[in-house]
């Protein structure tokens, strides 16, 4: 009797541990059902906040591509002005500088710029005596100027034939001033007001750094940022992937488009192997699209402008990098998946140029991998990530990614620790649930960090705000990775959150490894009771 019992609540148990395996488990993960990754953040695309120090030595480093500066006629007391913020003549005539008084620097060399408006256009003059206008749409020799700084913030400006640049007494901008000017009080000196500089990735390294400089910087950076000694600690703290940010240029990897630096697909394939030697899967993230995809140093963005929507040859340049990528890396047993793009911008990327994009480059990664996961980026900005489970981009191992962080906006600016803790536990828990629950991709945390606005939290807040975000995103049903593993700033650091005990990752429940032990508890009883009986 008890041993047709035993057999019955064998049957039930093995059917229910078949089903939580199936349903619980990301394909091809072991040790665990669902991802417990960590981001590969400023390895093979360049975040300057990450790693200050590969932007040392650069000369006139505070006019990198994309700096934001305004200029003041010292004369006049009045601001370059860029008519209508572009596309008609320049004047010296405004008071208060705003965005038409703002020019974007397109680094040439240490000393020569091109002059971007607000608009796009460049600020042109085609020769000795021209009035300078803002009416180019791409930038040649006819856009180029010097730029001579004095150490007190005083520039001159001066064309290529070495005729300087002055404000007229009718407020226009002339290249005629006569001879060469002195730092005095004249009409060629303007005070130059840097008021951005924030953008430090690829482009203005290597454009700062010129490519020869670059090379060995990032050459350096590539073979000791991230080594296999780091696969191991992730291996040794229960980590089972990695997401790898990953720039458009390294399809082109023996000869990139200028000024991009080949050898990151050599990385690329080191990390690969450190992976499979680890037991660590990868998922390989599109981070920085051709043209950028959300104006940011980590997009690799030029000067802050978003163009990949707006050209058909950026998009199907990035489907030609997924395709690339996707043959590549399809049969390597390290792969776990491919994600088509990082947080693409929802004041700039439309939805449905992004969906189009998002169904063809699912199509091109199925075509190599019947199994790779699919993942695609929710939009940054004023975005719901609903809008990507309705979008029907495809039916096999989607994923949604999700960025959870409580930065980057001023609704996060004075909560305490509480406020933060209680926002993850009310917000993002309910977010998810119902992410998960819908019948769609799966949901991933792709990057979030035991950081926050609070400025004084203790070693124990921090510990109990991993915690609740720990224990809210192990409900993701992809599963989560935290961004990032290596940063100039602590709190962002993996390994120095995890050596510190500021996060504590503690082992998440798998409902594989119980009901197994159960399994095995039940058989042993039935042997017994049969060799008993
Ligand atoms: C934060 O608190 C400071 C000081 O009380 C206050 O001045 C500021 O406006 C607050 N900021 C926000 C975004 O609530």
């Amino acid at each position: 009797m008890e041993l047709v019992l035993c057999k019955w609540a064998l049957a039930f148990l093995l059917s229910c541990w078949l089903i939580v395996a199936v349903v619980l488990s990301v394909e091809g993960l072991h040790g665990n059902s669902k991802v417990r990754g960590v981001n590969l953040g400023g390895w093979l695309v360049v975040e300057g906040w990450i790693k200050p120090s590969l932007f040392d030595g650069i000369p006139n480093g505070d006019m990198l591509d994309g700096t934001q500066v305004q200029f003041k006629s010292v004369t006049l007391q009045k601001y370059v002005c860029a008519e209508n913020g572009g596309g008609m003549n320049v004047t010296v005539d405004r008071d208060i500088p705003s965005s038409w008084e703002t020019i974007r620097l397109w680094r040439v060399s240490e000393l020569e710029f091109q002059l971007r408006t607000s608009k796009g256009q460049f600020l042109t003059c085609d020769g000795d005596g021209c009035s300078v206008s803002a009416t180019a749409v791409s930038p040649s020799s006819t856009e180029t100027f010097y730029i001579e700084r004095n150490n007190d913030g005083r520039v001159h400006i001066k064309l290529e034939t070495g005729t300087y640049l002055q404000a007229s007494k009718d407020n226009q901008l002339t290249a005629d001033y006569s001879g060469t000017p002195g730092w005095n009080d004249n009409a060629a000196t303007f005070e130059m007001i840097i008021i951005a500089n924030n953008l430090h990735g690829d482009f203005q390294l290597a454009n700062g750094h010129g490519h020869d400089k670059a090379k060995e910087v990032l050459k350096k950076h590539r073979n000791s940022f991230i080594t296999v000694e780091d696969f191991q600690f992730l291996y040794r703290h229960g980590i089972n992937a990695v997401r790898i940010p990953v720039g458009w240029w390294i399809a082109f990897d023996h000869n990139p488009p200028p000024p991009f630096i080949g050898g990151s697909l050599e990385a690329l394939d080191n990390a690969f192997s450190w992976a499979q030697a680890y037991d660590i899967k990868c998922i390989i993230d599109l981070h920085a699209a051709p043209g950028s995809q959300n104006g940011m140093e980590h997009s690799a963005s030029r000067d802050g402008t978003t163009g990949w929507p707006t050209s058909p040859d950026y998009i199907s340049q990035s489907l030609d990098v997924i395709e690339f990528l996707a043959s590549r890396y399809a049969k390597h047993p390290a792969l776990l998946g491919i994600e088509l793009l990082n947080e693409p911008s929802a004041a700039d990327v439309p939805l449905d140029v992004l969906v189009s994009y998002y169904k063809r480059g699912y199509e091109i990664v199925r075509k190599h991998s019947t199994t790779a996961y699919v993942v695609v980026c929710q939009r940054i900005g004023n975005a719901d990530p609903f809008e990507l489970y309705q979008a029907n981009i495809g039916s096999v191992n989607m994923v949604v990614d999700l960025h959870y962080y409580n930065l980057f906006d001023t609704f996060f600016v004075n909560m305490s620790t509480m406020d933060n803790i209680q926002y993850i536990y009310e917000n993002r828990e309910a977010q998810l649930q119902s992410l998960n629950s819908a019948n769609g991709p799966l949901v991933f945390i792709g990057e979030w960090v035991n950081e926050w606005n609070v400025t004084s939290g203790s070693q124990r807040d921090y510990q109990d705000f991993g915690r609740a975000q720990l224990e809210v995103y192990n409900a993701a049903s992809f599963g989560w990775a935290y961004w990032t593993l290596k940063n100039d700033r602590q709190h962002w650091d993996f390994e120095w959150n995890t050596r510190n005990n500021y996060l504590q990752l503690g082992h998440s429940p798998d409902p594989k490894i119980w009901t197994g032990l159960t399994l095995l508890g039940v058989a042993s009883s039935c042997i017994l009771l049969q060799y008993i009986l």
